[in-house]
């Protein structure tokens, strides 16, 4: 049979397994096929262990079979014919070794040079998700817990949008609460006349959230003020609302620039969006009963948990976690989205565990994790500086992002006006190359680690050209283009005339990694984990060495394959630089 390849490599040959299987097994034996690729140096491409496991189920049922390596044979010879399969074999105990096709690989490389690489996208069950990430408070810091957030969360959008899942990329803003009443009378005495307030005259938000904040501590007139503010804040007072728009306003600018620097789009929809829901959808949790008074406060016991759930203040405002319930709410009912996507630091781990486990409680979603409706936190580390505390920069105890990022950009832009760069290209080729490299190096930093563990911030590591770097992958990038390009050949001929081949196992292993990229997305998306999208794309520049090293590409009889082999490579590289928000560049 033709099997047309779908993308997910892995999937196809589990689809011939569980044809086999189903063949196999006598009649009312339910199995779940299990294939995974093999490790390096295995033979085979894939292998299925369903033998064993399958053997302890049929022997006492009277089986014709005489042992696990036998069920392995019958697996084998079951397979139904494809031209995917080289060959199959039986191996040790009845590990089922399936070796693919180089052929049907290559035919499938060369379909994917021509119909485009979207054609891999994986396809996950879901139609929409809510990715909520970044999510910095007003007029508090932005601070490196709140990069990490976007640069994740932003990876994981892409991932998902890549997997035809339209995303709602969400920045919950912290944009209400108590914090504002001091804020909005610093403003008013500081600024009399509100209206002509611009960013400028406030300077910097920070200074003025602190320098509010230790006016609230030692002055009691001025906190009762603040606090008198709150209550009229939520009561809707426009004099207060303006000037706390006027505030939110100024951070919105400074956030901006942070997102704009690393090309990442979010829609704000700040904790302040949902106030209006959230009395009403207490009220359901309440009337399922869900609700108890303790201590004046009102709270939502939950099993596994030492304390509950606060939901209403004893003073009867709302909280983070009225707020979240109350976003979760409106993101299954109103924006009918499936899996929803918290990133923050793994800190806030046990706030999510509590309304999650609030939201099971009410019906909203089902009992185990991984079923859809789907809720997810994804918690990441702190970030570390090289003396192993807390990230912080030299001049001041709060890191600037917006001072980091340009210092990722200037460092790469003096390494490569060191390898005379300045003189080869244009000032705006240089510009551009030093902020993709730079901005790269500060991404793909953070997403190689399991996100988590904490990790050291280290410019010197993240901007050497040697290692598991985002310079040395943009830097292979860039060679692989250069080769097509010395070779004057127009690749997009090539692609319609001539043939990919695998003959030789440098070229071959290559191959079969680039067609386990999608499986590789997949796993990302479900995991959660763009840690996995990073190894593939090590791996797969160095199977590229591999293979370069050997194989000679330019004036070879081999030539016209070996460029459609850069070119698929160049292809895979660019869509995995894109999934985790890197911009690749083309001219080392
Ligand atoms: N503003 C919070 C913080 O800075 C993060 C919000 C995360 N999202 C959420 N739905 N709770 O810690």
């Amino acid at each position: 049979a033709n099997q047309e390849f779908t993308g997910n490599l892995k999937r196809e040959v589990e689809k011939l397994f569980d044809a086999s299987l189903r063949l196999t097994v006598p009649d009312g034996t339910s199995v779940e096929t299990e294939v995974a690729a093999s490790l390096p140096g295995k033979p085979g491409d894939y292998q299925c262990n369903n033998a064993m496991g399958l053997w302890s189920v049929i022997k006492g049922k009277g089986t014709q079979f005489r042992g696990p390596p036998a069920v392995g044979q019958a697996i084998s010879k079951n397979l139904p014919v494809s031209e995917m399969v080289e060959t199959c074999s039986v191996a040790g105990p009845g590990f089922v070794n399936l070796v693919l096709s180089s052929k049907w690989m290559a035919k499938s490389i060369e379909k994917m040079l021509i119909d485009g690489i979207d054609t891999w996208a994986p396809t996950l069950p879901v139609k929409r998700a809510v990715v909520d990430f970044s999510s910095p408070n007003i007029a508090k810091e932005m601070h490196v817990g709140h990069l990490r957030s976007t640069i994740i969360g932003d990876t994981l959008a892409r991932m998902l949008e890549y997997s035809k899942v339209e995303v709602l990329r969400r920045n919950h803003v912290g944009d209400w609460g108590t914090q504002f009443g001091m804020l909005i009378e610093y403003l008013f005495e500081k600024f009399p006349d509100t209206e002509s307030v611009t960013e400028t005259a406030i300077g910097d938000l920070q200074t003025f959230y602190k320098a509010s904040k230790s006016k609230f501590d030692s002055d009691s007139d001025f906190k009762e003020k603040a606090q008198k503010a709150v209550v009229r804040l939520q009561g809707g007072d426009p004099i207060y609302r303006n000037a706390w728009a006027k505030i939110c306003e100024i951070s919105r600018t400074e956030f901006a620039k942070v997102y704009q620097r690393l090309k990442v789009e979010l829609e704000e929809k700040g904790e302040s969006f949902y106030n209006p829901y959230i009395a009403d959808v207490i009220g359901k949790l309440d009337s399922k009963g869900l609700i108890e008074e303790s201590e004046g406060a009102r709270v939502i016991f939950l099993e596994g948990f030492n304390i509950p759930l606060m939901v209403v203040k004893s003073d009867g405002g709302f909280n983070y976690a009225s707020t979240d319930l109350t976003a979760l709410w409106y993101r299954l009912n109103e924006e009918k989205a499936e899996w929803i996507v918290y990133v923050t630091d793994v800190g806030q781990q046990q706030h999510f565990n509590m309304f999650f486990k609030a939201a099971r409680k009410a019906g909203w979603l089902p009992d185990s994790d991984k079923t859809y409706p789907r809720v997810d936190h994804v918690g990441f580390g702190l970030v570390l500086g090289v003396d192993g505390k807390r990230f912080r920069t030299r001049s001041s105890d709060v890191v600037r992002l917006v001072d980091l990022l340009d210092e990722a950009k200037t460092r790469s832009k003096t390494a490569l006006i060191e390898r005379g760069k300045d003189k080869e290209w244009t000032p705006e080729e240089l510009d551009q190359t030093a902020e993709a490299v730079g901005y790269g190096a500060v991404k793909y930093a953070d997403l190689k680690n399991n996100r988590l563990t904490n990790y050291t911030f280290n410019f010197d590591q993240m901007l050497s050209d040697k290692g598991n770097t985002a310079v040395y992958l943009l830097y292979a990038h860039a060679r692989i283009c250069s080769i097509i390009r010395k070779s004057g050949k127009d690749i997009d001929e090539l692609k319609k005339t001539e043939k990919l081949a695998l003959d030789h196992p440098e070229e071959r292993a290559l191959g079969l990694h680039l067609l386990r990229f999608a499986e590789t997305v997949e796993e990302a998306c479900s995991n959660l984990l763009p840690n996995v999208l990073c190894h593939y794309l090590y791996d797969l520049s160095e199977r590229y060495t591999s293979f370069y090293s050997i194989h000679q590409v330019i004036g070879s009889p081999e030539e016209a394959s070996r460029l459609l082999l850069c070119e698929a490579t160049a292809v895979v590289m660019r869509k995995c630089f894109h999934l985790l928000g890197i911009t690749p560049v083309y001219k080392i």
